[in-house]
């Protein structure tokens, strides 16, 4: 009995870590319908007969991102929005091309755990715990880290050449809230009396973040 004790921990463990994920697939594929006006959890799925290889590839992650933008950083997605075939597949990568001095400002992803693997360069990662405690590290070509699911967390190019990572997560549109640009980017705005009472400063330092997130007409 006492043997099995560990197993039985085991497997809760892995129940627990398949709920965690995206929900699981109930058929082979079902290709993302993209253009359809049916809204489900996910996508509607194309007629089997309307599939192919087509659905299930992509080569947007072959070349460097341009990272000529005001944080030096570009993340190009590989998920069902792209790849229609992700839908159901519970998961999707991306390409994120830095310039030196380029930072992949402090996010979170709602839905999915982050693992990134350096295919150039280097780069100082970290995420912050619910207790805030920084957990980070400095990582270079070949090496991986880890983003646990919600937590936020941020890459930094300290290097004098461009760095470049490929990322993976356990969900088809992990979702991204960059936390800057979420709370001083908002449409409509979140209210300056919220910032300011939340970030412990005046209406001007609200108004001028504010300003320089604003929306590129
Ligand atoms: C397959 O695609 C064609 C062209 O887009 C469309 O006309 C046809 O209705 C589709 N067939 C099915 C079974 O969905
Ligand atoms: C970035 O570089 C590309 C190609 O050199 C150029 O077309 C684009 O306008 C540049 N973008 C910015 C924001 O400077």
């Amino acid at each position: 009995m006492a043997a099995l004790v560990p197993l039985f921990v085991t497997t809760f463990a892995l129940l627990l870590a398949a709920a965690a994920a995206d929900p699981d697939l109930l058929q082979d594929v079902c290709v993302a319908d993209l253009n359809s006006g049916i809204n489900v959890n996910g996508f509607t799925c194309k007629s089997v007969a309307n599939i192919s290889a087509e659905d299930f590839s992509f080569g947007g992650l072959a070349k460097p991102g341009l990272t000529n933008n005001t944080f030096g950083s570009l993340v190009t997605a590989a998920n069902v929005q792209k790849i229609p075939g992700l839908n159901t597949l519970g998961v999707s990568l991306s390409r994120i091309d830095y310039a030196p001095g380029g930072l992949n400002p402090p996010h979170t992803h709602p839905r999915a755990t982050e693992i990134a693997f350096v295919l150039e360069g280097e780069l100082d990662v970290g995420f912050i715990t619910t207790t805030n405690v920084l957990i980070s590290k400095s990582i270079k070509k070949g090496e991986i880290f880890v983003f646990p699911k919600g937590l936020v967390h941020f890459q930094k190019n300290n290097g004098k050449v461009p760095a470049a990572v490929i990322v993976a997560f356990n969900s088809q549109l992990p979702g991204t809230q960059s936390i800057a640009t979420t709370l001083f980017a908002a449409t409509p705005p979140v209210p300056d009396n919220v910032l300011t009472k939340a970030f412990q400063v005046g209406t001007k330092e609200v108004e001028k973040i504010k300003s320089r997130f604003a929306p590129k007409k």
